[in-house]
């Protein structure tokens, strides 16, 4: 399977995973063969972009790091708690945290590989589950033990619980906002931090992960101003999640970067936005090229990633699909560019390059 943005969907294609509503249920099962009415469907839910199977991608397969109803159960929990602010279940929090942990404790290895499809209305629960997500995989990389964990994950769940106190006309505003409206946003931290103090079970740890997950090593960020040590740890795994999901997640707006863009942007970020060791710890992480990424060889020759391989972000198992003048290459052969050195990844396709190369050879 490989990740097709929706303006790119063609009535014909099959789906490569399911595609769920906010409350659980199915809106688009695996396999299913899209029609023009289900990608309206689609375009008309907000969702950006969808996983397909065609020829050039039928058996490579992309898992998700947690299951898919743990990710479900998370995104639900998070959006009752932030209708209900005062009086959410921390009991639920824990459970669901826990389940998140349990997982991706069982897989060490673990690369972060799939990006979860959200609509426009759950982009802010999607983002949520996604910041706990990478947070738990960081700290698990750092060595934290349980309660530690446990600590970071609650913070990062509900690290934003607190623009449910943002006005929603400044919160959900299309246009530009004004100064004004910008600082009241910006005080979602500060109202997180109110949030989480009105319920003892909470750890002060967690409460201070959501208050500090803005402020920034070089004492550019807020509310406080903090610089450098003075930003705890997990404030700071926190906060690079944030910044990596929020840039990594089109929202319909067709303004997301790709993995290895903000894998750079990121690279550049230590000691500067972050502390340099955390910054080291999550890119051993991510990928560069996703699975099912469309690339450019230094051959001129074209593939698609097949495997990512943990440590090694820029060498990839790679199948080569198409020679430099876009004549099908049969049968098709696979390299594991760890072991080519002198062939690298020169960019990534754009899925019109992708629609364009695949209907030259009348696929
Ligand atoms: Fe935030």
């Amino acid at each position: 399977m490989r990740r097709v943005p929706s303006s790119f969907l063609k009535s014909g294609m099959i789906t490569g995973s399911h595609i769920y509503t906010l409350d659980g249920r199915i809106l688009l099962a695996k396999g299913v063969e899209l029609t023009d009415g289900y990608i309206d469907k689609l375009v008309s839910k907000g969702i950006p972009f969808v996983y397909i199977d065609d020829d050039i991608s039928r058996d490579i397969f992309i898992s998700d790091v947690i299951l898919d109803e743990t990710r479900l159960k998370a995104k639900n929990h998070i959006r009752k708690a932030i209708s209900n602010m005062d009086s959410f279940d921390y009991q639920e929090t824990k459970s669901v945290v826990n389940e998140i942990i349990e997982q991706l404790l069982s897989n060490r290895d673990i690369l972060y590989d799939l990006e979860d499809i959200r609509s426009v209305d759950d982009y802010l629960f999607g983002h949520s589950v996604n910041v706990c997500v990478l947070s738990v995989i960081i700290g698990i990389s750092m060595n934290y033990n349980s309660e530690q964990l446990e600590n970071l994950a609650v913070g990062a769940l509900l690290h934003d619980i607190g623009k449910g106190m943002v006005p929603s006309h400044i919160l959900h505003k299309a246009g530009k906002l004004t100064s004004d409206e910008f600082e009241e946003i910006k005080n979602h931290s500060k109202y997180s931090l109110e949030i989480l103090r009105k319920n003892d079970s909470i750890s002060s740890v967690s409460r201070i992960i959501a208050y500090q997950h803005h402020e920034r090593y070089n004492r550019e960020g807020y509310p406080q101003g903090l610089g450098g040590k003075e930003i705890l740890d997990m404030a700071q795994i926190v906060g690079m999640a944030d910044v990596y999901d929020a840039i990594t997640s089109d929202r319909c707006y067709g303004d997301a970067i790709s993995p290895n863009e903000a894998y750079e942007l990121l690279a550049g970020s230590g000691d500067y936005y972050f502390k340099y060791s955390i910054v080291q710890k999550f890119l051993f992480k991510l990928v560069l090229y996703p699975t099912g990424t469309m690339i450019e060889l230094s051959t001129d020759e074209i593939g698609i990633v097949v495997k990512n391989t943990l440590g090694y972000p820029t060498k990839p198992i790679v199948r080569m699909l198409y020679n430099s003048d876009f004549s099908p290459i049969e049968p098709y052969k696979e390299f594991d560019l760890f072991q080519f050195n002198n062939i690298t990844i020169r960019r990534v396709l754009s899925e019109a390059e992708v629609v364009k190369i695949s209907s030259s050879e009348g696929k």
